[in-house]
């Protein structure tokens, strides 16, 4: 998508052909600041530091991570070694797990010689791939806004509420849930954004809001606690989030305070959907509350805020008393039953086991093997 009429992805290879750059999320919205990953360990540390975050953009920068370990050492220890290292950077978004995988697949047959070449071949297609899946996202969720606008009087908005960022900045371009936004918008279709600011870490008031104003797309940046009552009052037509993790059958795992927002949209009849790529479904599991292991992060994020002063510094300020004992769970789970529909790049689906064996079988079998 656009930054300042420039096209821009979240990762992509350099022009010198195995550099990696990427866009620093952790100085979004006040700078716009390019980073270069030369090494495995840089790619770890900016999935680590988040200096690159959301599901699909964790496994895209996974598999470079690989291609640059690669470049360096292309024996089987260091391929294990990149594989476990990477692996180990965050639990919950299961596209890691898939991009590695992937990567292990494609690279393993290779006599080490050739598998540089090939690691960066397979991670620019990976990256590829995600763009054009998160397209066909867009196209299948325009459908549910169209049918939305079709009801209502002509030129009225349609107000779609989301949380944290499932913007083009957690894919490598499009977006998940902001897919369906952005072709809606750039189709003429009036379309109004609520934006969950989303703490801790703001990926909402920081990432989402930053992307959208960028494309044009009108939004309005709401406290997390405000969505039950825009809801209670009409003010949002359905609400499109992202995932990290969906289960075998249907379970949404995503940031933490989703599961309120799909509480608070069963109670007001607001229809939920999930918007994902199929590496994001985990057929390996079954019980997302139960199975899906949770990243708990560190108090700083709780207890401290970062911003930009009046006259321009970036400052952190401490918000909690010294002392006070602080949680950071970074996810929650959705139970299937409060999700109106899955949009995938095969169509919209109903969060249940069957609907998602049907559409993509051959994830299924390679979850069996
Ligand atoms: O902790 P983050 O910022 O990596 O979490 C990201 C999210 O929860 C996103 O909403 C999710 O990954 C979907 S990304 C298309």
């Amino acid at each position: 998508m656009k930054v300042d009429g420039r096209h821009f992805c979240s990762i992509w290879l350099e022009p010198d052909g195995w550099s990696v750059g990427a866009i620093d999320q952790r100085r979004l919205p006040h700078d716009f600041v390019v980073a270069r990953l030369t090494t495995c360990d840089a790619a770890v540390d900016a999935i680590r530091s988040m200096l690159v975050r959301g599901a699909p953009l964790i496994g895209a920068t996974a598999a470079y991570g690989v291609a640059l370990a690669m470049r360096a050492d292309g024996s089987d220890a260091a391929l294990d070694h990149a594989c476990r290292t990477l692996i180990a950077t965050r639990p919950t978004a299961i596209n890691l797990k898939w991009a590695l995988d992937e990567m292990r697949l494609a690279l393993r047959p290779l006599p080490s010689s050739q598998r540089a070449a090939a690691a960066f071949s397979r991670a620019a297609a990976i990256a590829e791939e995600d763009i054009a899946i998160n397209r066909r996202i867009g196209e299948h969720g325009l459908a549910l806004i169209e049918a939305i606008a079709a009801k209502k009087p002509p030129g009225e908005r349609v107000n779609v509420l989301t949380h944290c960022n499932a913007g083009w900045l957690a894919t490598v371009d499009w977006g998940t849930a902001t897919a369906p936004i952005y072709l809606a918008h750039d189709r003429g279709h009036p379309v109004h954004v609520w934006v969950d600011e989303t703490r801790p870490r703001n990926q909402g008031a920081s990432l989402t809001a930053w992307e959208l104003g960028h494309h044009g797309v009108p939004h309005t940046v709401i406290p997390d606690n405000t969505g039950g009552h825009l809801m209670q009052h009409g003010m949002v037509d359905l609400v499109i989030v992202g995932t990290d993790r969906v289960t075998a059958n249907g379970d949404v795992c995503n940031k933490i305070g989703t599961y309120l927002k799909a509480l608070a949209a069963h109670d007001n009849r607001v229809p939920f959907y999930v918007a994902l790529p199929s590496p994001t479904i985990d057929f390996s599991v079954d019980d997302g509350i139960r199975q899906i292991p949770i990243e708990q992060r560190s108090a700083d994020e709780v207890t401290d805020m970062t911003g930009r002063t009046a006259d321009g510094r970036i400052e952190t300020v401490r918000i909690v008393p010294d002392g006070s004992p602080v949680a950071n769970y970074g996810f929650d789970v959705t139970p299937a039953r409060l999700v109106t529909g899955l949009i995938t790049e095969r169509g919209v689906l109903k969060a249940e086991r069957d609907a998602l064996a049907t559409a993509f079988p051959e994830r299924i079998a390679a979850a069996a093997e």
